[in-house]
């Protein structure tokens, strides 16, 4: 079944990847004639995206849209979505304008549409890239039927600052890793292809870097290397292009001190003529307008000029390009041609999702009841909602739990909604979850008795909770006071036989414009949770936050710990499969915690110092801090199984491998328990000495396996020169020879190791 899919996958993502770049004729005839019937004015407004509906996702919002339709002033719209309005604003372009030409409706489809699956971050985490890429399909399906034909995912930022709070939209630090799910995400959404009436047309973003910013404070500076940008950050963009995706989205952060969205050399020379891409371009929300900001244009007459010669085609919202293109014309400031170009492209995407031919190709009021939610999909969002936690402790195995007797269910999330559903999940309704006090019920009944208590606030603090709720949180301050509240819970412990406490942040405190400067766990639950230890009961942490977390008390003192992220409509029914051992845990960490904040940036591919720590206690001229080891509090990579795994030696297949061949590793694994379970089994390669300073280890290959209890199983993996290659000085791409460790284990740290050499 999982082949079958995954093969049709690839195949449709073939076609589609062959209807993106090759020429058609009949296209290119209908737009040129089209484009000849249109003003200047009628091309500028096929630049133009408003936002319109449900959901505000920036500082401004669109005005006059309706008249600015009629009157062909807008190319896109997004925001709005089920059919009935869809239909409206479509109906509106192509019965009352000049020429007819129909909308684009976009919107933010990033983790599920109406089914909402586990965050990003939590996807990631499932290091499951068949059920990932269903997720993606699943979206789709729901999103099409809801009138859309465009969604602004994936965001496949490689980010590595847990302060950041969009580290949760995206799949961590990794580049591998980052670029295989890239490539899932968009064959899910384009499925096979577009112009389908169940695929919708991927956006990849923040093109570029976005995920770099300093002090990890959103929308801050970025500034890096071309050697880091190219072998770290790009290749995820490259992957979700190479994969077929549709559109682009600038990022906000400049490049090389210039924005991205004014940047010529990102947008022109780097992916319309290095990478090939065909499709278009849109800024994200008003990004031309904040040029100014940034202090590269004087005004929007020169954002507007800049943007456009950079070779950005879509203005989100900021009505730059509608405002000034006219004049920035008749200045010779801009020519036609570039307007010409962009226009062309814009309807080239809508002429490829087929909405030339019938522009209600995506609206069915009567499709949308069908597909909404069903319980297939619910189903699938359960399955991945288990993959995607990682259980990050297990002392003396307190997991799973045993079905009867009694628990302590405690925690602000213990019997939570809204956040269940974490952030970017507008159309998602927060009602629908299932809680994991639910979950916990529906899964055992009456055999457990579950005595609940809330605890703790997610926090105390009123101005935060003001700013959450300003922006669709559900945050209330409980009417006791902190220490009651603790007092309560304490006592519900006592008469329980084991403590789980359900404790994290709140979603809104990641997403867009949620960076954090403390990532502890907020308000009084750290003290909550020190309470709940002086009983002496087991106690079990289930967490739900959007990145990672400083856990150094949790960790020492907590019995287990299961990272759940934010998992979704589905997420109490999943918690409770693992909790109960129904699913046994699988998932992988795909980004590092650190013990402290004090040690960001931490990843695990670090590049090699001349002073490395070699653990000398009163070692003093080394990499080293005074205050904190230099290991993290879990490495990437990094996750417990209710199965014991053993690794055997790493054998290869020859200790030399030639110019342009491979060899094969492998490895011997065998569940030593008696649960059934999934194993990661992962493969980093080392350069141990290059003509330029080189990561410690990258990953470049991963399988996920399935070992009855008792069983071993043969894993192999072929190494080929592709996987040596990395930039030189003189940034050529290539494999020089020499020298390469291979690593192979559970997790970034614990790995064994065998060598082989790229020969001359
Ligand atoms: C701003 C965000 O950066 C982007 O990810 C999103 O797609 C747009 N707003 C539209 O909501």
């Amino acid at each position: 079944m999982k082949l079958c899919l995954v093969a049709l996958i690839v195949l449709a993502s073939f076609n589609n990847l062959l209807s993106q770049t090759k020429p058609d004729k009949k296209m290119d005839t209908f737009i040129s004639t089209l484009m000849k019937k249109m003003t200047l004015q009628e091309k500028i407004g096929q630049l133009n995206l408003v936002s319109v509906g449900f959901d505000v996702t920036g500082p401004v919002v669109s005005k006059n849209v309706d008249e600015n339709i009629r009157k062909g002033n807008v190319g896109a719209v997004f925001n709005t979505f089920t059919p009935v309005a869809v239909r409206k604003l479509q109906e509106m372009a192509v019965t009352q304008t000049r020429l007819k030409i129909p909308l684009l409706f976009g919107y933010d489809v990033i983790h599920g549409h109406r089914t909402i699956f586990p965050i990003p971050l939590g996807l990631s985490s499932s290091w499951d890239l068949v059920s990932i890429g269903k997720s993606a399909r699943i979206a789709a399906e729901e999103a099409a039927a809801d009138g859309l034909n465009w969604v602004y995912s994936p965001m496949v930022d490689i980010a590595r600052d847990p302060r950041w709070g969009r580290i949760s939209e995206s799949s961590g630090e990794d580049t591998w890793l980052g670029s295989q799910i890239a490539k899932a995400m968009v064959k899910g959404y384009q499925g096979s292809g577009l112009g389908q009436k169940n695929t919708v047309m991927a956006c990849v973003k923040h093109f570029a870097l976005y995920g770099a910013a300093e002090a990890g404070r959103d929308y801050n500076t970025v500034d890096m290397s071309r050697r880091r940008m190219f072998e770290e950050y790009m290749p995820p963009y490259k992957a979700a292009l190479d994969a077929g995706a549709g559109s682009v989205m600038t990022s906000f952060n400049e490049i090389d001190g210039i924005p991205a969205t004014g940047n010529k050399w990102l947008m022109t020379d780097l992916l319309r003529k290095q990478w090939g891409f065909n499709g278009f371009v849109v800024t994200d929300y008003t990004a031309i307008n904040e040029m100014v900001a940034h202090g590269v244009a004087k005004d929007l007459h020169e954002a507007g000029a800049l943007a456009l010669q950079a070779g950005v085609d879509m203005d989100m919202v900021g009505e730059v390009y509608l405002s000034q293109l006219e004049k920035l014309v008749k200045d010779g400031k801009v020519t036609v041609a570039l307007i010409n170009a962009a226009c062309r492209r814009i309807l080239e995407a809508k002429y490829k999702l087929g909405l030339f031919t019938d522009p209600y190709l995506y609206v069915s009021e009567s499709l949308a009841p069908q597909v909404m939610m069903k319980k297939e999909f619910r189903d699938a969002a359960r399955d991945i909602a288990r993959r995607s936690m990682v259980l990050l402790k297990n002392h003396k195995q307190t997991l799973p739990l045993k079905r009867t007797g009694s628990i302590a269910l405690i925690g602000p999330l213990a019997n939570n909604q809204r956040d269940l559903i974490g952030n970017w999940s507008g159309a998602g309704d927060w009602k629908k979850a299932i809680s994991v006090e639910q979950g916990i019920k529906d899964l055992i009944g009456n055999a457990l008795v579950v005595n609940y208590a809330k605890g703790a606030n997610i926090t105390d603090d009123t101005l935060l909770i003001k700013r959450l709720n300003a922006h669709g949180g559900e945050l209330a301050i409980d009417s006791r006071s902190p220490d009651e509240m603790i007092r309560e819970a304490v006592q519900v412990a006592r008469r329980s036989d084991v403590i789980v406490a359900v404790v994290g942040e709140s979603q809104g405190m990641s997403g867009e414009a949620a960076s954090r400067a403390d990532i502890g766990l907020p308000g009084r639950q750290l003290d909550l949770l020190k309470a709940l230890r002086e009983t002496g009961k087991p106690l079990v942490l289930v967490l739900m936050n959007g990145r990672p977390l400083t856990l150094k008390w949790e960790n020492e003192k907590a019995d287990a710990i299961l990272e759940t992220w934010y998992a979704g409509t589905e997420a109490g029914n999943a918690i409770a499969d693992v909790l109960f051992g129904i699913y046994n845990p699988s998932g992988k960490l795909s980004v590092t915690f650190p013990q402290s904040v004090g040690q960001i940036p931490i990843y695990y591919n670090y590049k090699k110092t001349g002073r490395p720590f070699l653990g000398g206690v009163l070692d003093k001229y080394r990499s080293r801090y005074l205050d904190v080891t230099n290991e993290p509090l879990y490495p990437f990579g990094y996750g417990l199984s209710y199965s014991t795994f053993s690794y055997g030696d790493v054998k290869i297949s020859g200790n030399s491998m030639k110019p342009g061949g491979s060899i094969d590793v492998s490895v011997s694994i065998s569940n030593v328990s008696t649960f059934d379970g999934e194993e990661v089994v992962q493969l980093y390669i080392q350069d141990k000495v290059g003509s330029v300073t080189r990561p410690v280890k990258e990953l470049r290959n991963f399988k996920k396996v399935f070992l009855k209890a008792g069983e071993t199983q043969n894993i192999t993996f072929t190494i080929s020169e592709d996987d040596l290659k990395f930039y030189d000085a003189a940034m050529k791409y290539w494999a020089e020879p020499g020298d390469f460790n291979v690593d192979i284990g559970s997790n970034s740290r614990d790995v064994k190791t065998a060598m082989f050499t790229l020969t001359k």
